[in-house]
C-alpha cells in the first residue's frame, strides 16, 4: 500500500504537485526508497520508474548513432534504465538496472569507489549523463582508463545546457566543456570533443602503455 502511494506521489511530483513532504514520510515504509530524496540510491531508484520519459527519443537516437562506431565488450557506467549499446551495466540503483534490457550483465555499485573490474578488461566504456553527479570524478576517470584495454575507447556525454530542476539537486559539479577536456587529457586520453544538438561528446582513446 505505502509503495503504491509512494509511486502515485512520484507521478504527482512529476506534474508539479508539491507532495515532497508526504513522499518523504512515506519513503520510510518503502525499503528501496528509504531516505528519499537525500539518499542517492533511493533518489535514483525513484527516478527509475519514469526514466523512459526523461530523455527525448531524438536525444536517445542521436547518442545511439554517435556510439555506433564502438564494438566489442562495453562497460556502461551509470547505465540507468537505458544502455544505448549492449553493455555490462554498472549503476548504484537496483531499480534502474531492473528496467535496463540492454545489459549482458548488471553490476550494482558506487562510482565514487574503485570499480569492481579487473584492469585491461573492456574494449570500450561509455558514461552518459553521469559525470556531473560524481564528486570523485578524477578517481572515476582514472578507474575507467584502468579497466580499458590498450587502444580502448571511452565516450562521455553530458548535456551542454542546464539540467532539469529536480535532478539538479543531485548535481555536484558543472564544469565548462574545456574543464572536462583538461581533466580527460590529464588522465592521458587522446580525445576529440564536439557539441551537437545541446550535447557534449568526448571520444577518448587510451594510449598503449
Ligand atoms: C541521469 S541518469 C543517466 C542514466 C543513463 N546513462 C541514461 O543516459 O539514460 C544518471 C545515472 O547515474 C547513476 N548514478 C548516479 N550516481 C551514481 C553513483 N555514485 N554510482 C553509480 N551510479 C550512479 C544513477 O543511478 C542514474 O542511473
Amino acid at each position: 500500500m505505502s509503495e503504491n502511494d509512494f509511486l502515485c506521489g512520484l507521478m504527482e511530483l512529476q506534474y508539479g504537485v508539491d507532495v515532497k513532504e508526504t513522499l518523504q514520510s512515506l519513503s520510510s515504509s518503502v525499503p528501496w526508497a528509504r531516505g528519499w530524496p537525500e539518499d542517492k540510491k533511493s533518489f535514483w531508484n525513484a527516478e527509475a520508474f519514469m526514466w523512459g520519459r526523461k530523455i527525448s527519443k531524438e536525444k536517445r537516437s542521436l547518442i545511439k548513432q554517435e556510439l555506433s562506431f564502438l564494438s566489442g565488450n562495453n562497460l556502461d557506467i551509470g547505465c540507468g534504465a537505458y544502455s544505448y549499446i549492449k553493455s555490462v551495466g554498472f549503476d548504484i540503483s537496483p531499480k534502474m538496472l531492473d528496467f535496463n534490457d540492454n545489459c549482458t550483465e548488471k553490476v550494482c555499485g558506487d562510482v565514487e569507489k574503485p570499480l569492481p573490474f579487473s584492469s585491461n578488461t573492456f574494449d570500450s566504456v561509455t558514461s552518459i549523463f553521469v559525470l556531473n553527479y560524481v564528486t570523485n570524478h578524477k578517481q572515476l576517470l582514472s578507474e575507467i582508463s584502468r579497466t580499458l584495454k590498450d587502444n580502448g575507447e571511452f565516450v562521455m556525454v553530458l548535456s551542454s545546457k542546464d539540467i532539469n530542476g529536480w535532478q539538479k539537486q543531485k548535481e555536484v559539479n558543472s564544469f565548462e566543456s574545456s574543464g572536462w577536456t583538461t581533466l580527460l587529457e590529464n588522465i592521458g586520453f587522446n580525445l576529440t570533443f564536439y557539441e551537437k544538438d545541446g550535447l557534449w561528446f568526448w571520444k577518448c582513446s587510451k594510449n598503449k602503455t
